[in-house]
């Protein structure tokens, strides 16, 4: 949460500072900030609210320096205020400095800095470390900040500039992410890797524990006590292009739409048709490795715990060994039992969230081996990973996640596939099935987008209720959980997702000529656990409509009884059971996005949340 963006160079910073802002401002969006340096003093200009006002107040007040920092806030400390948004400085305003995180420390360094005469302005945990770089600085950044930083607590990133220790900015990592790029004469650093694309694809994510000294060409690495490393870049492939909104009035629709192409480059590369073999060779296991494997643990938080969830229908179906789901801020706080030859399955998005990190290093230490499902490279995921399973959906920049989801659900297909090879629990000609049938899904999720403009007339007639539910069975409860988050977190309407066949032991007291009720009734007529369960949903279908409830099912195209039984009827192709859910989320997220759309609310940066819960 929070974007930071620095640049130092030889043009003018602002305008750079405030592009690179713009594409982190899904990160946080209650106030933004910005401060450079010119002729030796820190002009600096800051306000409440998005970006575009503190656009507005450097058109009336302008600023101009060729090195400086920027902030975009998700407030965790002190109010949303002017203020309390970053940069913040010490007491000369000589030293200015942005934060992505929470100091833990901070009210008890307050006090101690104060009784020492530092002066403070703002309710944030943030100033303490001006005040403590300005309490060791003798002439040094680097040095200043090497002090300071053995009396911080907390997790945080932060970057630093001194107007008396001139062209260097300071960047360092203990938590969240920093990313730092270089090209000729200038230096960059970014708390994501799009907000740097317009200038380079080389690019340096700092490790916990990390310092970047950033110079108009240079770049020095180093840990927290000084010592020289090692600079380690990765080679970004995104195109720039990709993180802007390509025509699109959201980048969420854009995202949506995108996913055609998220699902078929996932895919690529990793079918073996000719064999009846997927080739997850990038992961980097042995087959032995692969053989030894008893059980699985996924972990996830939010969308990406959906994708866990339906992940675990998958393997358990197609590999036939246990696995359990977790959320990660739960497994981090529990006592797990162990289990032995258990591969934890991370499963995360942008690799960055506090609470998938932390359960991921939880299950190293109870000494599984960890396998992350990621869509972004190099992210501190993949950095206590002994395999990394890539998603290759491209930036997701819309605060509701799709794409990455519908690529995760690729990749657990996938890696429910080699399992159920090794273990042998598939024959090959049902491996050469899901092969050919994999192919297929690009075209079907094309076919799928062609829903949207019936699903805006849906959406018309909806968009006024205060509830909704959403109902599936197997995997396709996962599919009505993620419905039922995504209507939520961008509209506002109070959701939930339910298997349907609980409906009975609470949730149908709900039901009255209001209520939504959402079903995802889909059907693979070739699997009889699958057609029991179908007709079951149908009974469920009949049982809500007995109530007044109104009904929307997704089915299967051509099914007429569940077209008969409904209000509404969105028809996804015929597919597996286990390949169904990546078809039938599609019209969940365009429901969601249509009706959010309707009710007037900022789908791409919806209130209270932003994308990269880098915090607890
Ligand atoms: C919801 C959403 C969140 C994320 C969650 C985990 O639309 O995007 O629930 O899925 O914050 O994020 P990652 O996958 O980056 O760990």
């Amino acid at each position: 949460m929070c974007g930071i963006f620095g640049y130092i160079g030889n043009r003018d910073a602002v305008p750079i500072v405030l592009e690179g802002l713009k594409s982190l401002e899904y990160r946080g969006y209650d106030s933004a900030g910005v401060a450079v340096v010119k002729n030796g003093e820190v002009g600096l200009r800051r306000c409440s609210g998005k970006l575009s006002n503190l656009k507005g107040l450097l058109a009336s007040q302008p600023l101009e320096g060729n090195y400086g920092l920027g902030h975009t806030r998700w407030a965790t400390h002190g109010r949303p205020t002017e203020e309390n948004a970053h940069p913040h400085r010490d007491c000369k305003s000589r030293i200015v400095v942005v934060h992505n995180g929470i100091i833990e420390n901070y009210l008890t360094l307050k006090r101690g800095l104060t009784s020492e005469g530092h002066q403070f302005t703002t309710e944030t945990d943030t100033e303490v470390i001006a005040h403590l770089i300005e309490k060791y600085f003798d002439g040094n950044l680097e040095s200043a900040v090497i002090e300071a930083l053995k009396e911080l607590r907390g997790l945080f990133a932060f970057s630093a500039i001194s107007a008396d220790d001139p062209q260097k900015i300071v960047t360092g990592r203990d938590g969240p992410p920093s990313v730092v790029g270089r090209v000729e004469g200038e230096g960059f650093v970014a708390s994501d890797v799009p907000a740097l694309l317009p200038h380079t694809r080389d690019v340096l994510f700092l490790d916990d524990g990390e310092i970047a000294v950033i110079e108009p060409g240079r770049i020095r690495l180093m840990d927290f006590s000084g010592k020289e490393r090692e600079l380690h870049f990765n080679r970004i492939t995104w195109d720039p292009v990709q993180a802007e909104k390509g025509g699109f009035k959201h980048f969420m629709l854009k995202e949506i739409y995108e996913q055609p192409t998220a699902v078929s480059e996932t895919l690529v590369g990793r079918l073996s048709l000719d064999s009846n073999e997927v080739r997850l060779d990038d992961v980097g296991f042995s087959v032995e490795e692969w053989r030894s494997f008893k059980n699985v643990c996924l972990i996830g938080c939010g969308t990406s715990w959906h994708s866990g969830l339906a992940g675990k229908y998958m393997i358990e179906s197609l590999a036939r060994i246990p696995v359990q789901v977790d959320y990660g801020s739960e497994f981090r706080y529990r006592n797990p039992v162990p289990q032995p030859d258990t591969l934890c399955v991370v499963i995360t998005q942008s690799g960055e969230t506090a609470d998938a990190l932390a359960a991921q290093r939880k299950a190293r230490d109870m000494g599984m081996k960890i396998l992350t499902i990621t869509n972004v490279v190099g992210s501190m995921t993949t950095r206590l990973a002994d395999g990394v399973l890539h998603t290759r959906a491209g930036p997701e920049i819309g605060v509701a996640s799709t794409k990455a989801f519908a690529t995760q659900l690729t990749a657990l297909y996938m890696l429910a596939l080699q399992l159920g090879r090794v273990h042998g629990s598939m024959t090959l000609e049902q491996l050469g099935a899901a092969l050919s049938e994999l192919t297929t899904l690009p075209h079907k999720l094309e076919k799928v987008l062609e829903l949207d403009a019936r699903i805006e007339t849906v959406a018309k007639s909806l968009f006024r209720s205060n509830d909704f539910l959403f109902l599936g069975r197997g995997v396709h409860f996962p599919i009505a959980l993620e419905g039922a988050l995504k209507l939520k977190e961008i509209s506002y309407i109070h959701a939930e997702g339910y298997p349907a066949g609980e409906m009975k032991h609470g949730p149908n007291a709900l039901i009255d000529g209001n209520l939504p009720v959402v079903f995802v009734v889909t059907q693979d007529k070739d699997l009889p656990e699958s057609q029991q369960r179908y007709e079951k949903v149908l009974n469920n279908i009949r049982e809500v409509k007995s109530r007044d409830g109104i009904i929307l099912s997704v089915g299967i195209e051509g099914d007429e009884e569940v077209a008969e039984a409904s209000d509404h009827y969105l028809p996804v192709p015929a597919s597996s059971d286990l390949l169904l859910p990546i078809l039938e989320v599609v019209p969940l997220q365009l429901l969601a996005y249509r009706i959010a759309i309707l009710r007037g609310c900022d789908v791409d940066q919806p209130r209270n949340l932003a994308k990269s819960v880098t915090v607890e």
